[in-house]
């Protein structure tokens, strides 16, 4: 099947010609795609989006990823991205170090990868970032104040120049205010050398540099209403009512148990978009596992989609492997690129259903339902049956995440592997014919908990 998903631009920017990518035949019918949570019967419409950028699309939102340029060689990562993004986020490769390490020398190599592989498949491009404390060069800190601005203005010149026309939005500017209570500016370079007004400046030379390309400010620990957020729209606030040239806010939105997704999440997100910039989730990740952080991705997602102003939402990357939290498995594709249940729950969330695995193989999709058989003062059986649709298939996967302190102590009639958690179990079969099926069973050991599991899409292979 062809497939051509639509991008969002900024107003004005020149954008790639719209994506063509050829996918696994994928036939998705009233009967052919199911995605069931412990029960039977639920059926999707036969017009769902399949994967992440196009569900997103239909809702008018962008799905983008952080890339590491140098990953782009590994070609499980290049067909997920490929297949599920629309939007890509230099992960390193745009900072200031990556870009101008000495000072005159700029190097636009590894950013470069990036935008033109994004570019290559219809992708839009987030520029990421320009003025930032972190991931700065010396030479930049040892500037007196007048060399420091001309130097600031010298480089949102020649990186935005470089990349005029091709990025939709840039984070002008990146985590200038400090954490905790006070709402203070952070110290920086920038802030000790150029004072309170350096946010401003940037913004209006990044104006200058390309008037046609959306200007952000990006920060974390903003993503509900406290203190920093207050600061943080203090200051747009002020910039909507002077003039000063700003059309977005990013949430980074780095979750874990520590900082999980606030309650106000989007309460805080409207309160931006009610002074009249758009708001994007520009670095999205959610420590955890299974349905709990299934959950707090798909509420992520319904709060930009419950305000109009909030045009996509990035995910920092694609894979749990590569990520800065690797550890914390944050993201919605394992480290060995199967869809996790968070995946499930956003494409969901996004009003999409089904979904192949990104692979090449295969060619029909598959259904599964979920009954409870045996049960015992201490654990119950469940049956998982798995249909072909209208064509046959080489493979099948599914998942079943059971809720600690439940586990899953046996299995019987498929292949199962398991994440770090326990939690989630990934089963597989091989071969069916056209509309055959085949059941598959495990025991859950309650310890105290009779909730059923939630079984994920079938995805074939
Ligand atoms: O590429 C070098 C490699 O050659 C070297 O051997 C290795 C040794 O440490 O370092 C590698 O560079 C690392 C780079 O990531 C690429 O992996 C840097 O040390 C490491 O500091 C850098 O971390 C990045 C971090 O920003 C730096 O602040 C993360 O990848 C990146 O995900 C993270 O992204 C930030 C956003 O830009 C802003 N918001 C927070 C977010 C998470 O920290």
């Amino acid at each position: 099947m062809v497939k051509r998903t639509p991008v969002l631009r900024a107003p004005g920017t020149a954008g790639p010609a719209p994506r063509s990518r050829t996918r696994r035949a994928l036939v998705l019918g009233a009967s052919a795609v199911l995605a069931l949570t412990g029960v039977t019967g639920l059926s999707s419409p036969a017009s769902a989006a399949s994967s992440l950028d196009e569900a997103a699309a239909a809702k008018g939102r962008y799905f983008g990823t952080a890339v590491a340029a140098n990953r782009l060689s590994e070609g499980d990562y290049v067909s997920t991205l490929n297949n599920e993004f629309n939007s890509a986020t230099a992960e390193n490769e745009m900072k200031w170090d990556a870009i101008q390490g000495s000072r005159g020398s700029f190097n636009f190599a590894a950013g470069d990868r990036v935008v033109n592989h994004a570019r290559n498949q219809g992708m839009q491009v987030r520029g990421h970032t320009l003025v930032w404390h972190s991931q700065l060069p010396g030479w930049v800190g040892n500037l007196g104040a007048g060399e420091l601005r001309s130097e600031m203005r010298n480089h949102i010149n020649r990186v935005m120049g470089h990349y005029r026309g091709k990025i939709a939005a840039w984070d002008v500017v990146n985590e200038a205010f400090q954490d905790g209570s006070s709402g203070a500016r952070r110290n920086s370079p920038f802030q000790s050398k150029l004072g309170n007004g350096y946010i401003e400046e940037a913004f209006r030379m990044a104006r200058e540099a390309d008037p046609n390309t959306k200007l952000c400010y990006n920060d974390y620990n903003t993503d509900g209403i406290n203190a920093k957020s207050n600061a943080v729209y203090a200051m747009v606030r002020d910039f909507k009512a002077r003039g000063v040239p700003i059309d977005c806010v990013g949430f980074q939105s780095h979750f874990n148990s520590a900082s999980p997704v606030p309650g106000d999440y989007q309460a805080n997100l409207q309160r931006f978009a009610d002074l009249g910039v758009e708001v994007q989730i520009t670095e999205l990740d959610i420590e955890g596992s299974g349905s709990s952080q299934a959950t707090s991705y798909a509420n992520v997602v319904k709060a930009c989609l419950a305000v109009s102003r909030c045009t996509g939402i990035t995910v920092w990357g694609v894979t749990d492997k590569y990520s800065w939290r690797s550890g914390g498995t944050p993201l919605l594709f394992d480290g060995n690129y199967n869809k996790k249940p968070a995946y499930h729950s956003v494409l969901s969330a996004l009003g999409g259903s089904g979904g192949d695995d990104g692979g090449g193989g295969g060619g029909g999709a598959c259904t599964v339902s979920y009954s409870k058989a045996e049960e015992w003062g201490d654990r119950f059986n469940g049956r998982v049956t798995v249909r072909a649709g209208s064509s046959a298939i080489s493979g099948w996967r599914t998942t079943v995440t059971v809720t600690s302190p439940q586990k899953i102590s046996a299995t019987w009639n498929g292949t199962p592997s398991w994440d770090g958690s326990g939690n989630v179990m990934t089963m597989r079969g091989g071969q069916l014919a056209a509309g055959a099926s085949t059941t598959f069973g495990f025991t859950v050991m309650t310890n105290g908990n009779t909730s059923p599991p939630s079984i994920g899409t079938c995805t074939t292979s």
